[in-house]
């Protein structure tokens, strides 16, 4: 076989074709670092939701974080915040008006979900 430029090419295209072979990709669950357990929300009151990027994996299945809020282990219907970046860090939210109460979570999901400390729930004339 006569080497040409153009094979010599097509096989370093090749051999670098197999090492890009894209790895399996990682579920990206970040911990949620806000709220923490015995703080206290009120109900209309805008908090910061924050949680742990230090550590992404090279590829992220899902970029987009949906918040949630979790009351006794049960997941509640409806977000209060979605289609942001996972990558952020922090996302403002709105504290619904939900019946008062302990035992609030966060639950942040990116490829998957993972809850806050649990937290309090007040409406404001309660403070
Ligand atoms: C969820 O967060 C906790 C810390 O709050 C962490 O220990 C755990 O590994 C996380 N779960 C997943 C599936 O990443
Ligand atoms: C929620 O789950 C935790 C941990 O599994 C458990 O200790 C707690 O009793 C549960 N709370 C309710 C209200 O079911």
């Amino acid at each position: 076989m006569k080497l040409t430029l153009s094979t010599i090419l097509s096989s370093l295209l090749f051999t670098c074709g197999v090492h890009a072979v894209p790895r399996p990709q990682d579920v990206y669950t970040p911990t949620v670092l806000q709220p923490r357990r015995g703080d206290t929300w009120v109900v209309g009151e805008r908090r910061v939701v924050e949680w742990d990027t230090s550590s992404p994996p090279q590829q992220i299945t899902n970029p987009y974080g949906t918040i949630k809020l979790r009351k006794d282990n049960y997941t509640m219907d409806g977000s209060l915040a979605e289609r942001f970046s996972i990558l952020a860090g922090s996302k403002e939210i709105v504290v619904p008006d939900v019946a008062v109460g302990d035992n609030y979570q966060i639950v942040l999901f990116g490829d998957s979900g993972n809850w806050s400390q649990s937290f309090r729930i007040v409406k404001g004339e309660q403070l």
